[in-house]
């Protein structure tokens, strides 16, 4: 036992501190703080639209808005976790359903520290751990928006049922211990204020590494391998440190802004899931200054090679001339793959795979989801599909997993459509089998866990914290009865 306890005693350690936090603070922990702060927002109009703008910035309304028309941050999207649904909340000024009675204080302490304002806690599904870093007088800002400017709904949103123990909002109090730092961001001496503009937007606001850096055991970010690419359940969030193989090192500043503001590179990359609705509701309202920051940030971002990347995902394939020597031959001739890709895929990618001349439809060679050592966005592109509005402009590309128009191809129809276009246009060593294929198309329930799946993440923490602190419980009884 002392064996198998070893290698997390730290986390232990962290929790039996939080076990007594729990037993100390039965009233909620800012009480005495809160509630007293009488803040009058007198805010002018500048700082109102700089609160506008750091909402977009953040992304608060890809959350706090309800999908299919729902109302501008009334709430109401349940993000997927594997408790159950975890609903946004209503962030409107209403006083009945929203954040209208809110002070300034307990905004701050929900931003910084996710603390709402009775004092309950927060799970994660809200990403207090990067807004934590944002400054005083942008927390004002968006206060002043919040309160003056948008629209108070008074509809309530849904509430949050998980089973217990995960109902226990308190156990968030071990977790934050372990992997909130609540701190604001200090910029770097040894850096332009260019980098420092750009980290700030980035990582304070945009929260690039909540989706782009890889998770420990208790899915908090290992800050050792910052931005060194991530599963999110059915996507993979590549890759993009400075590495210019594994990373994007090899991409000149003005691609990345040009990626971030459209989700279209061609001859590189195209944006699909949550990177495609990061760019429309955030990244392409972004002014073109505030975005070259950004890319000026993450180009300098310290290299991480990952283990065995042979070369870049954007230099792998090449056009394909089969189409003339594939003409004259009867179709029994052709494998499986290839005759799937021919009726599925190549009126749109042409079967040259060179894409339409105005780059709508996509080149397949010379593509980071073909080149990536792993497959993960290939398969999801093509079991899902692609729906991106940047600038009043919607490029689709229809899925083909269940409930599609096409109903009918299995798990090895997809695997042998992919294998194929990887060993024509892409990493021929990446190999798919129908498994994995299967793995994304049931990595949960479909609409929400595709468009929201990272948030997952810290939403399990909290599941396992209850069951360490449970486990050293039981420990102690044991040891007692001893
Ligand atoms: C990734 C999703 C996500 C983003 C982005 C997000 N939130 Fe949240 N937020 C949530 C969820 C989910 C909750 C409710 C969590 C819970 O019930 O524990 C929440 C709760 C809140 C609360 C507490 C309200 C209450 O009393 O219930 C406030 C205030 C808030 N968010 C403000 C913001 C602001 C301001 C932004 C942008 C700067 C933002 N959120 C961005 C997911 C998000
Ligand atoms: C909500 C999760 C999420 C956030 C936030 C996010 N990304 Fe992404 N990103 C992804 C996913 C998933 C992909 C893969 C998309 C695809 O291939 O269709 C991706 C792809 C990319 C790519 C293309 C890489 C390649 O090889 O094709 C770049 C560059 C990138 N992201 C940069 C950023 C930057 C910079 C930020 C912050 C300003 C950011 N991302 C924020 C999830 C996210
Ligand atoms: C109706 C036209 C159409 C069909 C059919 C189609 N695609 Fe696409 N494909 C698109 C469009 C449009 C995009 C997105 C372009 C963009 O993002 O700018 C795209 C993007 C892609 C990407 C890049 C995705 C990313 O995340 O980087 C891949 C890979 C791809 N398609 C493969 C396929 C395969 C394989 C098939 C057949 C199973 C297929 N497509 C069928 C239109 C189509």
């Amino acid at each position: 036992m002392t064996l198998f306890l070893t290698p997390i005693r730290p986390v232990l350690k962290g929790l039996s501190v939080a076990i007594v936090a729990l037993a100390c603070f039965r009233s909620p922990l800012y009480a005495q703080s809160l509630n007293h702060d009488d803040t009058t927002i007198n805010a002018d109009n500048a700082t109102i639209e700089r609160g506008h703008y750091l909402a977009i910035a953040a992304d608060c309304a890809a959350c706090h808005t309800a999908p299919n028309g729902g109302k501008a941050y009334a709430g109401g999207y349940g993000i997927a976790s594997p408790f159950g649904p975890i609903f946004s909340t209503n962030i409107t000024p209403s006083k009945r359903y929203g954040i209208g009675l809110y002070t300034f204080k307990e905004f701050k302490h929900a931003l910084r520290e996710g603390i709402r304002a009775d004092g309950a806690h927060l799970y994660p599904a809200m990403p207090y751990t990067s807004y934590t870093k944002l400054s005083d007088n942008d927390i004002l800002a968006l206060y002043a928006y919040f309160m003056l400017k948008v629209q108070s709904v008074d509809v309530a949103a849904p509430t949050t049922k998980l089973p217990f123990p995960f109902n226990i909002r308190m156990s968030m109090i071990g977790w934050n211990l372990l992997f909130l730092d609540n701190t604001r961001f200090k910029p770097d001496p040894t850096q332009s204020n260019e980098v420092n503009k750009g980290h700030y937007l980035a990582i304070a606001l945009a929260h690039c590494d909540t989706c782009h850096t890889p998770r420990n055991a208790l899915m908090a970010e290992r800050g050792s391998m910052a931005l060194s690419g991530a599963s999110l359940s059915s996507w993979y969030a590549p890759n993009i440190t400075s590495d210019p193989k594994s990373g994007i090192g090899t991409w000149s500043n003005d691609e990345l802004v040009t990626y971030l503001k459209t989700g279209d590179l061609p001859g590189k990359s195209q944006a699909g899931g949550p990177m495609a609705e990061a760019i429309e509701h955030s990244f392409q309202h972004l002014s073109d200054a505030d975005l070259k920051a950004i890319a000026t940030y993450i180009k300098q971002f310290p290299a991480y090679a990952n283990p065995g990347v042979q070369a870049a995902r954007d230099t792998y394939g090449k056009k394909s001339n089969e189409e003339a020597s594939v003409r004259g031959l009867a179709l029994n001739t052709r494998n499986h793959g290839e005759e799937l890709f021919s009726a599925e895929c190549a009126a749109c990618h042409r079967p040259t795979g060179e894409g339409s001349p105005d780059h709508y439809y996509p080149q397949l060679f010379h593509n980071t989801a073909l080149g990536a050592p792993y497959p993960d966005n290939l398969i999801t592109t093509i079991l899902m599909g692609i729906r991106r509005t940047v600038n009043g402009h919607t490029v689709y590309m229809p899925g083909f997993g269940k409930g599609s128009f096409v109903d009918s191809l299995s798990d090895q129809d997809i695997a042998d459509i992919a294998n194929y276009v990887e060993q024509q246009f892409g990493n021929p060593a990446v190999i798919i089998k129908a498994e994995d294929v299967h793995i994304i198309r049931t990595g949960g329930p479909k609409p929400l866990l595709a468009q929201i799946g990272p948030y997952i993440a810290p939403a399990m923490i909290f599941g396992l914290v209850i069951v360490i602190s449970l486990g050293i419980i039981v420990l102690k009884r044991i040891q007692r009865k001893k």
